[in-house]
């Protein structure tokens, strides 16, 4: 393992404010997000859309690394390039989604647990043969009556773990993603003690495993109440619920910290990561920031809706997007942005 080139990778992801951006859906999901908005399942509009993401004017002022799937880390824009020269040439970090789904746990219904470590080392040497630099993993946890059971926690960390260590032989930084799903109805206070749970069981198989915490950032979900819980707690009592259950459970040493959406609309998840980094500014040992699909992508997916006439105004909003959750890693952010017109260069 070569630890100075991990930390630097991570280092680099997370610089200067930025986040990360997922375009990591799996081919079923881009497809199920296309069809929300009629665009054809097609190979060649999933290439086009992810062209129209990578090319967005000004995306690497936001966003530091870029989470690729499979089939995307292979294509190439219109003019011939590949997507990974295109993001490297930018200064983006090229990372690329490991998992190969979460599946039914055995015995345990309703719950998941995230496959995909066997062949795991020589599918990592290949993408690190292409250019990727990290990679992503997601175990997703379900919350309801006995659930999680302590069976789906300890199957998904102990696989987090181990797909972090054979990351970090390579020389890829493991972004470790246990989402504790918004699905259900329980309170803020109940997804608190259960992310609690997850996140010391995640730490307790990442040390035993020896991976470096210097060089992972972690992926989590914020802690919030479930969809269907009548009381929806404000901005701030997020805020405070997510940033005090982190410094509990998340070592100083880690990289970085860098939330999924997860469902929540654009404008909340930067209100609440702002309200996060600005109530807790001096007191936060990592970098907190974002690693958003839906809530940088969506706006950007309902304006192009497939249509090439469309490709300028969706990379605005796509931008605007980053931009805004830049400026909430920095907690600087303010609901007065969202009616800024934010002028491109060359769009
Ligand atoms: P969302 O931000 O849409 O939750 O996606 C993040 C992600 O990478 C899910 O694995």
């Amino acid at each position: 393992m070569n630890t100075h080139e991990l930390v630097d990778t991570a280092r680099q992801m997370l610089a200067n404010g930025k986040g990360l951006l997922a375009m990591d859906e799996s081919t079923p999901t881009c497809n199920e997000r296309f069809a929300a908005v009629g665009i054809e399942p097609t190979e060649a509009a999933r290439r086009g859309w992810r062209e129209l993401i990578i090319t967005t004017p000004g995306l690497a002022e936001s966003i530091g690394g870029v989470i690729l799937y499979d089939e995307t880390i292979y294509q190439r824009c219109t003019d011939g390039r590949p997507f990974v020269q295109v993001l490297t040439d930018a200064g983006i970090v090229v990372g690329i989604k490991v998992d190969t789904g979460a599946k039914a746990l055995a015995g345990h219904n309703g719950e998941k647990i995230t496959e995909g470590l066997d062949g795991l080392r020589e599918r990592l040497q290949g993408y690190a043969a292409l250019g990727a630099r990290f990679a992503k993993w997601r175990a997703v946890i379900s919350m309801g009556a006995g659930l999680p059971s302590p069976a789906c926690i300890t199957a998904n960390a102990h696989a987090l773990a181990r797909y972090a260590a054979l990351c970090q032989e390579v020389g890829l930084v493991p972004v470790v993603e246990p989402e504790v799903l918004m699905s259900g109805d329980h309170s803020l206070q109940r997804c608190a003690e259960v992310s609690a749970l997850v996140l010391h069981e995640v730490f307790e198989q990442l040390h035993v495993q020896d991976v470096l915490l210097e060089g992972m950032v972690l992926k989590p979900s914020m802690l919030l109440p479930g969809l269907n819980c009548s009381h929806q707690d404000n901005i701030d009592e997020v805020a405070d619920t997510t940033v005090t259950a982190l410094l509990r459970a998340v070592p100083a040493a880690v990289a970085g910290i860098a939330f999924l959406s997860g469902g929540q609309s654009a404008e909340l998840a930067t209100a609440r990561l702002n309200a996060m980094n600005r109530r807790f500014k001096s007191r936060l040992p990592w970098a907190l920031t974002f690693s958003f699909a839906r809530a940088i992508q969506q706006a950007a997916l309902d304006i192009w809706r497939g249509e090439p006439g469309k490709v300028k105004q969706a990379q605005r909003a796509l931008q605007h997007r980053a931009t805004c959750n830049r400026a909430a890693r920095l907690g600087d952010y303010s609901a007065a942005m969202e009616n800024l017109a934010i002028p491109i260069s060359g769009v």
